[in-house]
């Protein structure tokens, strides 16, 4: 499966923001991951539409943005009109999360489902069929530069063999205190779309871009 490194621009240093996604997309990096937080769902506050819409059409890579958002249902058409390629929302942000889902895809953008770590993984397996990627939260979502929880690893495992008994290939991603070091745990796992935000864009941009690909193609 192709393995995807999903840069989080929450990291990034704002003041030359464009310059920053595109030394990513350089050093091959597939999808700049956008978090969007409403103070409710999570308590921190981060940006929204009038970013992505300054993002979209910077670059050719895919938009992913990963919606920290009570009731996301209400932004998913405005979010699409700015250039959202994909779609996540929570489990447990959402009142109907197959009406949720569906209202994705009627918007022409592929779902995705994300659980915090304390939702079991089980939770996830009646919408196997009705979205494109599943996003394990890998720290309590809200900030960037948390610490791996580790037993997110059995969480993308079970995750998996979910998956494969049912003959599906699809995208798991996961979110939060990834970094060179342990990123190759993950992928083994079975995760393929890595977001790390403190691990791309602290120092080096392009230097930790390229390194996380090389070890990502490691793993293909
Ligand atoms: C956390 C966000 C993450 C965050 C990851 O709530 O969803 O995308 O930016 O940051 P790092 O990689 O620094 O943990
Ligand atoms: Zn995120």
């Amino acid at each position: 499966m192709k393995n995807i490194l999903a840069p989080s621009i929450l990291s990034a240093d704002f003041r030359t923001l464009g310059e920053q996604i595109k030394i990513t997309e350089k050093a091959g990096a597939q999808y700049v991951h956008f978090d969007v937080m409403d103070g409710i769902f999570v308590p921190s506050i981060s940006f929204g539409m009038p970013v992505l819409s300054s993002i979209n059409g910077l670059t050719g890579q895919t938009l992913d943005v990963h919606l920290m958002v009570t009731e996301p249902a209400r932004y998913v058409a405005e979010f699409a009109k700015c250039g959202a390629d994909i779609i996540t929302v929570h489990l447990e942000a959402c009142k109907d999360l197959k009406k949720t889902l569906e209202e994705i895809h009627r918007c022409g953008v592929r779902a995705g489902i994300s659980i915090r770590p304390g939702t079991p993984v089980k939770s996830l397996m009646p919408y196997l069929e009705d979205a494109e990627m599943f996003l394990i939260m890998s720290v309590e979502p809200g900030f960037g530069g948390q610490e791996f929880i580790p037993e997110s690893l059995e969480r993308i495992r079970t995750l998996r063999a979910a998956l494969e008994k049912d003959g599906m290939e699809k995208d798991i991603e996961v979110d939060g205190g990834i970094y060179h070091s342990n990123v190759a745990e993950v992928l083994k796992a079975g995760a393929n779309v890595i977001v790390s935000g403190s691990g791309v864009y602290k120092g080096d941009v392009f230097r930790n871009t390229a390194e996380f690909m090389e070890i990502l193609k490691d793993y293909e």
